[in-house]
């Protein structure tokens, strides 16, 4: 029976991956499945909390407890989360969010010529959510938590990261190959601003969720 040391919280969770369309039938987007984000609601709801998750194109069933909010694109999860995240305590960004879209988007399926080479796709930048939340916190005290994928310098680029984002806390991944991509489990170290350092081994993710709450919780206003 897990401690309802969430109660009386709101709790913003993104979760999946976003798709940033080209044309109608097409999109750039990324192998996140969603499941680290809905270990995280889960968690949350058994801990107490008002759970909003903010799901891009994940096809896991809906959290029972959790309000879920679908969106496809960076720029509808930008819009979703900054709505839900005004009365939030706490706000975890576990989507994988494009950092860039298509400068165009084609009204009418983009065809081949025959005998001519392809257009170059050009690309934007797309609003980086995770910065501007901790920039412009919704609430005094609010609780703000990234994600980071890193193949080397794990810790120095995590570091790197924390700083560059302004975020509280920082689960950094190690990825490589059978590691985090639609997997069941995940191993990680969760670093924080104030310049704790949590190991978090090997395992399910609802285990990963749970410790990224149990470092949260203390942290609340
Ligand atoms: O910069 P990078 O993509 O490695 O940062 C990952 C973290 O930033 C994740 O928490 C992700 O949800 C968030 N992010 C974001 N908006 C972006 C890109 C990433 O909120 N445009």
């Amino acid at each position: 029976q897990p401690t309802a040391d969430l109660a009386g919280r709101h709790v913003v969770i993104s979760a999946g991956g976003t798709r940033e369309p080209l044309d109608p039938v097409r999109f750039l987007g990324n192998r996140s499945s969603g499941k680290q984000g809905y270990a995280l609601a889960r968690t949350a709801v058994a801990r107490g909390a008002r759970v909003t998750l903010v799901a891009a194109n994940s096809e896991l069933p809906d959290p029972a407890g959790a309000d879920v909010v679908r969106v496809g694109t960076a720029v509808q999860m930008r819009e979703a989360v900054l709505a839900a995240a005004a009365d939030a305590d706490a706000v975890v960004m576990a989507a994988a969010v494009a950092d860039f879209r298509p400068a165009q988007y084609a009204e009418g399926k983009i065809k081949k010529r025959d005998g001519r080479e392809p257009e170059p796709v050009a690309l934007v930048r797309n609003p980086d959510i995770l910065a501007e939340i901790s920039a412009d916190r919704a609430r005094p005290g609010q609780v703000v938590v990234g994600f980071a994928a890193e193949t080397d310098e794990v810790l120095a680029n995590g570091r790197a990261k924390l700083a560059r984002k302004g975020c509280d806390l920082l689960v950094v991944n190690e990825v490589g190959e059978r590691k985090t991509f639609g997997s069941e489990e995940n191993e990680a170290v969760v670093l924080g601003a104030d310049g704790s350092e949590t190991a978090v081994p090997h395992g399910p993710k609802e285990s990963l969720a749970d410790i990224v709450w149990d470092l949260v919780a203390p942290r609340l206003f």
